[in-house]
């Protein structure tokens, strides 16, 4: 109990005021509940003796009141009233369901984003050491399932109420059971369920599909972090997230309130079954006896209550069941409050590199392995630079450290002179475009794998045809019957390893920015096209900054210097040759 109160304080101050409307709601429905019941006894009596409603003071009053003279006249004013109170009261129920139902989707729009966004935007570093796709999305998951204990919180103390209010009525009249209603309710709850089955197929899908969808983002996300931290496109899937949830939610709330409108309408159905019959037997002069009034009465109430003590029930046990779940939720919840996020909403200038980058005594090690070691470096503007070093060895560290994906444990970088800090890395990352050795592809068409982070809207055709030729994919693309829009499968599983690699470097260069970083990026490419590829990018390129690793020395030859990671430290050769007999001396 403590968890649910301790969510619904993480929510806006608006959504607060509407839950404190809804048990306002609530309490009126259960006032609601009270005056049926209550009703029936003046109804019924009146029925049963006429002559006796001038001992009720209230029927007395009412009668002097509107100056009504005949009984037959205050008769048909009672049961007109008392129609209102049974229809009125149907309508509550059915409006406290419908906000309870459209509070629990509110909820979920409003902290699905807010989770979502809170994961989405950690640093690499944390996606790093945590198992994280499987860990978030199954806290994803249990939103829902720990937002439905709200609402069944709700609901709870709507049936609680109802029950309070139908008890304290029953209390004051009396008690005996009839049973006809109950064979009526069966048959209108197969006609119900027969009528209401279409929505609950329609709904079923919606809900099914958006969450594939819902989880199938979420993952992709994760796997692809390094790129949309890179990219700064977190935005990009943001939105497609909340898109999707929307659809879930709103499907979710409509078949909710539909699944539960037949139960109310049932009770309005019973109640005025009741009563025209009951009017009619009036009219026709049939005999009451006395004890009718209070069996009318119980009725009424047994009806009410046994689903009502069947719900409370229910709800219950899912709150229990959904503890677990919550506490999750309101944990990650937690979390978002101390996070920084003051850089996140900012819209960031791209820091375009001017001369130089700088390494200060730069060590990294990922917890107790140390890495890089003391690493002091420049790298000027518009060299290409290649790096070597046996597997393992750091280079990939080296490049995560160059782009601040992670962060030295002591050393500092500086760009043009400016020390580096998250935002000025962030800035920096814009300019930046990088093919990595793990890279990751989604699985869209060719050409949105290429255009990736930019609005579909705004594909500048000319440089993708551009970015297509240089990476050597022309010939793939016009083999294929869809072309550009050809879908490539989970993570390019249709395509070869080359393929893949290559669409990675159109990607890269789709971003057209000022440093290029390729981690192994030929690797499965054949040597002759690997050759095109690189005097195509420098050809096309002038003035760009590359940083190249590779273990193919021939890849390298048209370095203007090789790095050599080993021991931890940076070696520096004149070209591929010295790097060569350098090593074979050893
Ligand atoms: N996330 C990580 N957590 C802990 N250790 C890591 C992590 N990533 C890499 N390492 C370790 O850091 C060292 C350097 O890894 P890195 O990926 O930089 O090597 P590399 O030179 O790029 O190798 P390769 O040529 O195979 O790509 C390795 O010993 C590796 O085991
Ligand atoms: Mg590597």
């Amino acid at each position: 109990m403590n968890k649910i109160f301790e969510l619904i304080s993480y929510l806006n101050k608006n959504t607060k005021r509407k839950l404190i409307f809804i048990f306002l709601v609530i309490f009126v429905n259960s006032l609601f509940e009270f005056m049926t019941i209550g009703a029936m006894v003046p109804f019924i009596s009146f029925v049963s003796n006429p002559d006796k409603i001038s001992e009720i003071e209230l029927l007395k009053r009412t009668s002097d009141f509107f100056n009504i003279q005949q009984t037959n006249e205050l008769f048909l004013f009672i049961s007109c009233a008392f129609l209102i109170t049974i229809f009125l009261s149907g309508f509550i129920k059915i409006f406290s369901l419908k906000i309870i139902n459209d509070f629990s989707a509110t909820l979920k729009i409003e902290l699905g984003k807010k989770l979502y966004k809170e994961i989405l935007y950690r640093d690499f570093e944390y996606h790093l050491n945590t198992n994280s796709s499987q860990l978030i999305s199954s806290q994803i998951q249990q939103l829902d399932s720990s937002l439905s204990v709200i609402s069944q919180f709700m609901l709870l103390s709507l049936s609680v109420l109802s029950i309070l209010g139908i008890t304290i009525s029953l209390f004051i009249i009396d008690y005996r059971i009839v049973f006809f209603i109950i064979a009526l309710s069966s048959l209108f709850y197969v006609i119900a369920s027969i009528s209401t089955k279409k929505y609950s197929i329609i709904y079923g899908k919606i809900i099914f599909e958006t969450r594939k969808t819902i989880i199938r983002i979420v993952q992709e996300s994760l796997g692809f972090i390094r790129q949309i931290i890179l990219d700064d496109s977190h935005e990009f899937f943001i939105k497609e997230y909340d898109k999707n949830n929307i659809q879930n939610s709103l499907a979710e709330t409509k078949s909710a309130t539909i699944a539960q409108i037949p139960r109310y309408l049932m009770e309005s159905l019973i109640l005025s079954v009741l009563v025209i019959s009951i009017m009619f037997m009036y009219f026709s002069a049939f005999d009451f006896n006395n004890y009718l009034t209070k069996i009318g009465a119980f009725i009424l109430g047994l009806q009410k209550l046994l689903p009502l003590f069947q719900k409370t029930f229910t709800n219950i046990y899912s709150i229990r069941q959904e503890k677990l779940s919550i506490s999750s939720v309101v944990q990650l919840l937690k979390e978002t409050k101390k996070y920084n996020k003051n850089s996140r909403d900012k819209l960031v200038k791209i820091f375009q590199l001017k001369n130089n980058i700088k390494f200060q005594n730069i060590s990294f090690s990922y917890k107790e392995n140390r890495v890089l070691e003391n690493i002091n470096f420049q790298i000027k503007r518009g060299e290409v630079i290649g790096i070597v070093g046996k597997t393992g060895t750091g280079k990939s560290t080296f490049i995560d450290i160059l782009l601040g994906l992670i962060k030295p444990s002591s050393g500092n970088i500086y760009i043009d002179g400016n020390k580096m800090d998250s935002n000025l890395f962030r800035r920096f990352r814009l300019s930046v475009s990088s093919v990595p050795q793990d890279y990751f592809l989604l699985d869209r068409t060719i050409e949105e794998n290429i255009v990736f982070g930019k609005s579909a809207s705004k594909i500048d055709y000319y440089l993708l045809n551009k970015v297509v030729n240089i990476a050597m994919l022309q010939d793939l693309i016009n083999s294929l019957r869809n072309g550009l829009k050809t879908f490539v499968g989970e993570n390019g599983i249709n395509l070869s390893g080359g393929q893949k690699q290559r669409l990675a470097i159109a990607r890269a260069l789709y971003k057209e920015h000022s440093l290029l970083i390729l981690d192994e990026a030929t690797s499965s490419v054949d040597s002759e096209t690997e050759k095109n590829i690189l005097e195509n990018i420098i050809n096309n390129n002038p003035g760009i900054t590359i940083l190249m690793i590779a273990h193919r020395l021939q890849t390298l030859k048209n370095c203007d210097y090789i790095l050599e990671i080993k021991n931890k430290k940076l070696i520096k050769y004149q070209n591929i040759s010295q790097y060569k007999s350098k090593s074979e001396k050893k």
